[in-house]
């Protein structure tokens, strides 16, 4: 038999950068992020244009079955003292898992159940984070450096951000040189 090797598509697992394959990128900057910090007039004076996160994607088909690949870079930062964060969300399959895998930088990955039961798990180059179904997800950066996790989830998920349009019940806070997590009631 005469089968071609196939070259697979490569990351760096020091960076999160892709290699050898077509990606997609979204980059989710302050000004598309209104609601989502606590203090709302603290970002309104940041640059809107500034780059809160970047998604890279592996160009996949979006059929049922098929997995999603991307690689999330979530630059250090805060907006009136609360780290920079993606939006989070549940899955709009709400049954549909998601792994993720700790790349480079330092944060936290928060997780909130249906009941509103929120935990938080250490991120950190080598982590790995099973999201198990039903389950809202948010990285936060509580580092100095960028934050990068790569992450795994059925195509056939979809994204609900609006379930969790009051935000999660609990928020990071730089406090001097410590985190601090506040309890929000209507998280
Ligand atoms: O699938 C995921 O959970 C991630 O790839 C996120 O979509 C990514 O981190 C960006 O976060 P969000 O979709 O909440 O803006
Ligand atoms: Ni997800």
């Amino acid at each position: 038999m005469n089968l071609p090797f196939i070259q697979p598509p490569q990351v760096d697992w020091a960076s999160g950068a892709f290699a050898d394959s077509p990606v997609l990128r979204k980059s989710t900057r302050i000004v598309d992020l209104a609601g989502v910090f606590a203090d709302e007039p603290s970002r309104r004076m940041l640059p809107g244009e500034q780059v809160v996160y970047d998604v890279e994607m592996l160009n996949t088909s979006p059929t049922e079955g098929e997995l999603y690949t991307g690689v999330t870079h979530l630059y250090p930062g805060c907006v009136g003292g609360e780290y920079f964060m993606t939006r989070g969300h549940f899955h709009a399959r709400r049954e549909q898992g998601e792994v993720y895998f700790g790349l480079r930088g330092t944060g936290l990955l928060l997780l909130q159940d249906e009941q509103g039961v929120a935990r938080f798990e250490k991120v950190f180059a080598g982590s790995v984070h099973i999201i198990p179904g039903f389950t809202a997800h948010r990285l936060i950066n509580t580092g100095a450096e960028v934050l990068s996790a790569l992450a795994v989830w059925p195509a056939a998920a979809g994204h609900d951000y609006a379930a969790l349009a009051n935000g999660f019940r609990l928020r990071v806070f730089a406090n001097n040189q410590n985190i601090e997590v506040r309890e929000v009631q209507n998280g």
